[in-house]
């Protein structure tokens, strides 16, 4: 029996209501004991798929299916999987790699490695602590934390837990005042930076979100959003343009980030518009079913941004040699959404440090074999594309 059937030996009534099993589902092949309520043993985790199943056998249905489902068919969603899969790597032997070194900056800051966590709401349906936990695994293991306006806790709870470098991501509103108001918060709480989430004019069409509502632990509630009516007011931002943005980055000295870019005119819109950096995003395939996965809109958009910005991924991002192929293709660093939520659903704190390590290890062991001692060492003629 695999991990996903002994749980739900132990929990008939729940696995029953279970979503089916995308990527997400794959039982870990670990042979992890699994209870729901009980602690696994995290050294015996390997990979992130094995995180996921027991996350999933821990989880409330409508938390599991808030974090794993997409939009619409989820083409998307499994497209940035298996996009990765179209490239195979082309290691360069007799390279000496005998002192690695994974970090880099990134926008000016420094990271102990090329992978950051992304923006993603509701972290208190994973882990009591929430975006806190999070906040203090990334710091933990030197790498940044991006915290979303949807959070559980408030942004400046989690500025004064944390022990590394901070994003803020604002969602647009038509209400500028909103916006101008949380940024001035973040500012005061000390984030190094705005990451604004383009993509979402409207919320995805999510239908797995509709079957299987997550429901929020007693005593938990948006922390940061403007109510109307007790429901957040979230995702107002339609009237959004590009002018709009200039409003706002006027009106801050923090560099930002615009995260959701797919094409290379919107890159180069975004240099003229003075972004420091843009994250080449589909959010996870939750937005728009049918667009193109990161992954393959990475390469026209760093040819296009000719490094006159920062470029980074995300989406799809469940091992060290994704983050290998992303930076290949020229990506400066990646950020994970599911992969550190499944850490967080499993461990809290401990949970997210781990998959941020088997991230690590994996990362590091591919580039001595691909034959790159640093990042710098990684270039686009380390990867091939494959007919398939
Ligand atoms: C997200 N994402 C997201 N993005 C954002 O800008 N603001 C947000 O509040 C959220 N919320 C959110 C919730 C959950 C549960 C998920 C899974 C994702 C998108 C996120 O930042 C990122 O783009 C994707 O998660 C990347 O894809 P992977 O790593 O999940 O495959
Ligand atoms: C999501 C929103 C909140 O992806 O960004 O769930």
């Amino acid at each position: 029996m695999n991990a996903t059937q002994r749980a739900q030996a132990v929990r008939p009534e729940r696995a029953e209501r279970r979503p089916p099993a995308g990527d997400a589902g794959r039982p870990g092949a670990s042979g992890e004991r699994v209870s729901p309520d009980s602690q696994p043993d995290l050294a015996k985790l390997l990979n992130v798929d094995e995180m996921e199943a027991v996350a999933k056998a821990k989880l409330p249905i409508g938390s599991y299916a808030y974090v794993a489902s997409g939009a619409g068919a989820e083409v998307t969603m499994r497209a940035n999987r298996t996009a990765f899969g179209r490239w195979v790597f082309r290691p360069r032997v007799l390279v000496n790699v005998k002192d690695r070194d994974l970090s880099t900056t990134v926008l000016g800051t420094k990271v102990s490695m090329p992978v950051l966590i992304a923006p993603y709401a509701l972290q208190c349906l994973l882990d009591p602590e929430g975006e806190v936990a999070t906040a203090r695994a990334a710091g933990a293991a030197g790498t940044v934390m991006a915290l979303s306006m949807g959070s559980t806790r408030t942004i400046e709870d989690v500025g004064a837990a944390a022990t590394g470098p901070l994003w803020f991501q604002p969602y647009l509103f038509d209400d500028l005042g909103i916006v101008r108001d949380a940024v001035a918060r973040a500012e005061a709480a000390r984030y190094a930076s705005i990451c604004l989430t383009c993509d979402s004019p409207a919320l995805g069409y999510r239908e797995a979100q509709t079957r299987w509502p997550h429901q929020l632990p007693e005593g938990v509630g948006w922390a940061n959003m403007p109510l109307e009516g007790g429901r957040p007011r979230w995702l107002s931002g339609a009237s959004w343009t590009w002018e709009t943005l200039d409003a706002v980055r006027r009106t801050t000295k923090l560099p930002i980030v615009l995260k959701g870019i797919l094409t290379a005119e919107d890159a180069a819109l975004a240099v003229e518009h003075g972004a420091a950096a843009i994250v080449v995003s589909n959010h996870g395939g939750r937005q728009l079913d049918g667009s193109i996965a990161s992954l393959d809109a990475l390469p026209e958009i760093v040819d296009a941004v000719g490094g006159r910005m920062e470029v980074l991924l995300d989406g799809g991002i469940r091992r060290g040699t994704d983050v290998l192929t992303a930076l290949a293709l020229g990506a400066r660093a990646v950020l994970i959404g599911r992969a550190a939520a499944w850490g967080l659903a499993v461990a809290g704190q401990a949970g997210v440090e781990r998959v941020l390590e088997l991230l690590r290890d994996e990362l590091s062991t591919s580039m001595a074999i691909v034959g790159a001692r640093s990042l710098a060492d990684v270039t686009r003629e380390h990867v091939a594309r494959t007919a398939a």
